[in-house]
């Protein structure tokens, strides 16, 4: 298993430190929220946020893109060090187009669904992708509760994934702690976004052990 820690809830006064911290602490992942005020109801972080932690840390940026036709930020996200792009199934007329537009870009493409979405809706693209990100939560904030109706849909992308021979990593973003993530992991999630559980406790790297204690038991 994998612990992402979101950025969203870092310090954005003090981003470069947050993000040696979670490294330290044993992160898999850097979680990066992009949101554009029109997909989701709030403004966050872009490219250039991107690019200024690139030099920071070894690990992997994975940017969840929550914006309306994410074809047009794909580029730009490339170029400034992403290693994973997730795009949402909801943000786009043309969601193939877009998973072989980051493919082309030499990075990891994973396509996102809202907690209102089937996972029928990204079926034609499973073979392709190398993430699938299944919220749970509604996007567009940090520090919400999960939605426990959206495990369901963890275990069938993991049935799957071994019925067909499929290669992706099943992500799950939103109220994830310490309880809300065993469901998950006993569903099959192999990747754990976490924002407010690990930014807000005094001691993060405490935090981030929960969240991997949880899932051996
Ligand atoms: C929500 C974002 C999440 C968010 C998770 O729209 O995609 O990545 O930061 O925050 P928590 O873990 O606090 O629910
Ligand atoms: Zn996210």
């Amino acid at each position: 298993m994998k612990i992402a820690p979101s950025i969203l809830s870092a310090d954005f006064a003090n981003l470069e430190r947050d993000v040696r911290l979670v490294e330290e602490a044993g992160a898999d992942y850097i979680h990066i929220d992009a949101m554009d005020g029109n997909f989701v109801e709030n403004l966050t972080l872009g490219p250039n946020v991107v690019k200024a932690i690139r030099p920071y840390t070894k690990l992997p940026l994975d940017c969840h893109l929550m914006v309306q036709s994410p074809e047009k930020f794909i580029p730009a996200f490339a170029k400034a060090g992403a290693d994973i792009i997730t795009i949402h199934v909801e943000a786009t007329n043309h969601i193939h187009g877009a998973i072989q537009m980051i493919k082309n870009e030499n990075i990891a493409a994973g396509v996102v669904i809202n907690p209102g979405t089937s996972v029928d809706a990204i079926k034609p693209v499973l073979q392709d992708v190398d993430m699938v990100l299944v919220m749970t939560v509604n996007p567009g904030f940090g520090g919400q509760s999960f939605i426990a109706s959206t495990v369901e849909k963890i275990r069938e992308l993991a049935e799957l994934r071994t019925q067909k021979g499929y290669h992706y990593e099943i992500e799950v973003d939103g109220g994830i702690t310490h309880d809300t993530i065993v469901a998950c992991r006993q569903a099959g999630a192999d990747v754990f976004v976490a924002g407010s559980y690990i930014y807000d406790d005094e001691n993060p790297e405490a935090a981030i052990n929960r969240l991997k204690d949880a899932c051996r038991n």
